[in-house]
C-alpha cells in the first residue's frame, strides 16, 4: 500500500509540473490552424522568391542551383567531393554502386570567423592531405563542392555567396565566387590541381544521393545545424533563369523565413534572445527557431527565466547554467531518449552545477519536449506547402514524392522524425510522402551532381 501511495503521490506531482509548463509555454503549442496559417504565408514567400519582380525584396530567396537532373544512374567515373566539414573521395564501379573513401576535417573556430585567405588555405590544405593520403595528387580529378550557405549562381560553377549562416563569419567571402576562391587558394600552393565541376548545397546533395536509390525523390531537407531545403521547380515558373523547358532544382534557403518581420507574432520572447545573441542579427530568423545550433540555448533561456520567477530551481541558478552554450542540442536529445527521461534530466542538470529537485528534473524533461515538438511541427509548416506546390505542378490528384533528409535533429532525436512525419501525413492526406534518410552525406551527392553533369557533357559530346 505504502509504495502504492508514492506512486500515486508521485505521479499527481509530476501531472502538476507538467501542467504547470505547459502553462508556461502555451505559446510553443502549434496547434494544426497555426501551422496551416504558417503554411499559406510560406506559400506566399515561395512565390515572391520565384518572381523576377518581388525576388529582390523577398525574405526566402528561392535560389536557382542549375541542378538540372537527378542521377539516372548510369554515371561513373572517380570524382572528389568536398563539403565543408568533410573532404571525401568517391569512385563509382559502375550502375548503382558508390564506394567512398572520406576524411573530416575540423574547421577551427579561429578560421571560420578570420580571413577569406585562411579559410581557402585551409580548404586547399586539407584537399592537398587527402590527396596525398589516397596518392593520386597527380591526377587532376573533377570535384563536386558541397557548400552549405546561401549562395547566388549563374552555372553549375559559380557560385556567389550571399551571406554567411550559422557560426561561420569569415570576412571577404560575402558577395564573391567561391570557386574562384579555391581555385586561387590551390594556385597558391601549386602542388595539385583540380577541375571544380558543380558547387551545391547540402540539401542539393541530399536530394541528389536520395535520388540515387529512389528515382520519386524531388526534395532535399536538412535539419542539422542550420535548417533548409531544396526541391525540383519548372523551369517555367523559375523567372530569374532563362527558358521553360524542364526543371531545375531550387534552393529554398527557409531558414531567413521571417527575416521581414512575417514570423513576429509567433516568434518568442526567447526566440528573440537567441538573436540577440548571434552572429547575424535579425537574420535566418526561423532557422534560429528550429536548427540545432540554436535549441540547446533556447532550452537554457526557458530554464534561466523560470528560475528567475521562482517557478523552478527555488530561484536558484548555477554560473554554468548561466553561461552560452552549457545546455546542448544533444542533451535534449539525450533526456528524451532515455526511457528514464527525468533520471536523465537530473543527469544533465546536475552537470551544470545544479541541485534539481523531483520536481524540477519533470519540468526540464517536459521543457525538452515542448522545444523539439516545436521545431518539428516549424518544420512541417514549411514543407507542407513545398509539397502542395510540387503536387500543382504536377497536375496531380494524389502526390506520391520522397524527401530525403539530413541532418543532426532529424537523425539523432529520439522522436523529431516520427513527429515531423505525422504532422506532414496529417496535414496533407492527399500526399503519400516517403521519407529517405541520406546515409553517405551530401558530399556523395556533390560528387553526383558533378557525374550527372559529365554525363551530359557526353551526351552532348556524342
Ligand atoms: C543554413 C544555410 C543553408 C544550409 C542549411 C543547412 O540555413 O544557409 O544553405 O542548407 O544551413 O545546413
Amino acid at each position: 500500500v505504502a509504495s502504492h501511495l508514492l506512486a500515486y503521490f508521485f505521479k499527481e506531482l509530476n501531472h502538476d509540473q507538467v501542467q504547470k509548463v505547459d502553462q508556461y509555454l502555451y505559446h510553443m503549442h502549434l496547434s494544426d490552424e497555426t501551422l496551416l496559417e504558417i503554411s499559406k504565408r510560406f506559400r506566399k514567400e515561395i512565390e515572391k522568391g520565384l518572381g523576377s519582380t518581388t525576388h529582390p525584396t523577398a525574405a526566402v530567396k528561392m535560389l536557382p542551383t542549375f541542378v538540372r537532373s537527378t542521377s539516372d544512374g548510369t554515371e561513373h567515373g572517380e570524382f572528389l567531393a568536398l563539403d565543408l566539414g568533410g573532404t571525401n573521395f568517391l569512385t563509382d564501379n559502375g550502375l548503382r554502386k558508390v564506394e567512398m573513401e572520406n576524411q573530416i576535417y575540423a574547421i577551427p573556430e579561429d578560421v571560420m570567423r578570420g580571413s577569406d585567405t585562411e579559410l581557402f588555405d585551409h580548404i586547399a590544405e586539407w584537399l592537398a592531405n587527402f590527396m596525398d593520403k589516397l596518392q593520386i595528387k597527380d591526377k587532376k580529378l573533377p570535384l563536386g563542392f558541397t557548400f552549405s550557405f546561401p549562395c547566388r549562381q549563374t552555372k553549375l560553377d559559380e557560385s556567389f555567396l550571399v551571406s554567411w549562416t550559422k557560426g561561420f563569419k569569415s570576412s571577404g567571402v560575402e558577395g564573391r565566387d567561391v570557386v574562384a576562391l579555391i581555385r586561387k587558394a590551390i594556385q597558391r600552393r601549386g602542388d595539385f590541381d583540380i577541375d571544380i565541376v558543380a558547387v551545391v548545397n547540402d540539401t542539393v546533395g541530399t536530394m541528389m544521393t536520395c535520388g540515387h536509390d529512389d528515382h520519386n525523390c524531388e526534395i532535399g531537407l536538412i535539419v542539422g545545424t542550420g535548417s533548409n531545403a531544396c526541391h525540383m521547380e519548372e523551369m517555367r515558373h523559375i523567372e530569374m533563369v532563362e527558358g521553360d523547358e524542364g526543371q531545375m532544382c531550387i534552393n529554398i534557403e527557409w531558414g531567413a523565413f521571417g527575416d521581414d518581420g512575417l514570423l513576429n507574432d509567433i516568434r518568442t520572447e526567447f526566440d528573440q534572445e537567441i538573436d540577440m545573441g548571434s552572429l547575424n542579427l535579425g537574420k535566418q530568423l526561423f532557422e534560429k527557431v528550429i536548427s540545432a545550433m540554436y535549441m540547446g540555448e533556447l532550452m537554457r533561456f526557458i530554464l534561466v527565466k523560470m528560475a528567475k520567477e521562482e517557478l523552478l530551481f527555488r530561484g536558484k541558478l548555477s554560473p554554468e547554467l548561466l553561461n552560452t552554450g552549457h545546455f546542448e542540442t544533444k542533451d535534449i536529445s539525450d533526456t528524451e531518449g532515455e526511457k528514464d527521461g527525468i533520471r536523465k534530466a537530473r543527469e544533465v542538470l546536475m552537470r551544470l552545477g545544479m541541485d534539481p529537485t523531483q520536481e524540477d528534473c519533470v519540468a526540464t524533461h517536459r521543457i525538452c519536449q515542448i522545444v523539439s515538438t516545436h521545431s518539428a511541427s516549424l518544420c512541417t509548416a514549411t514543407l507542407a506547402p513545398v509539397l502542395q506546390r510540387i503536387k500543382e505542378n504536377k497536375g496531380e490528384e494524389q502526390l506520391r514524392s520522397t524527401i530525403g533528409v539530413d541532418g543532426s535533429v532529424y537523425k539523432k532525436h529520439p522522436h523529431f522524425a516520427k513527429r515531423l512525419h505525422k504532422t506532414v501525413w496529417r496535414l496533407l492526406p492527399d500526399c503519400y510522402v516517403c521519407f529517405l534518410r541520406s546515409e553517405d552525406g551530401s558530399g556523395k551527392g556533390a560528387a553526383m551532381v558533378t557525374a550527372v553533369a559529365y554525363r551530359l557533357a557526353d551526351q552532348h559530346r556524342a
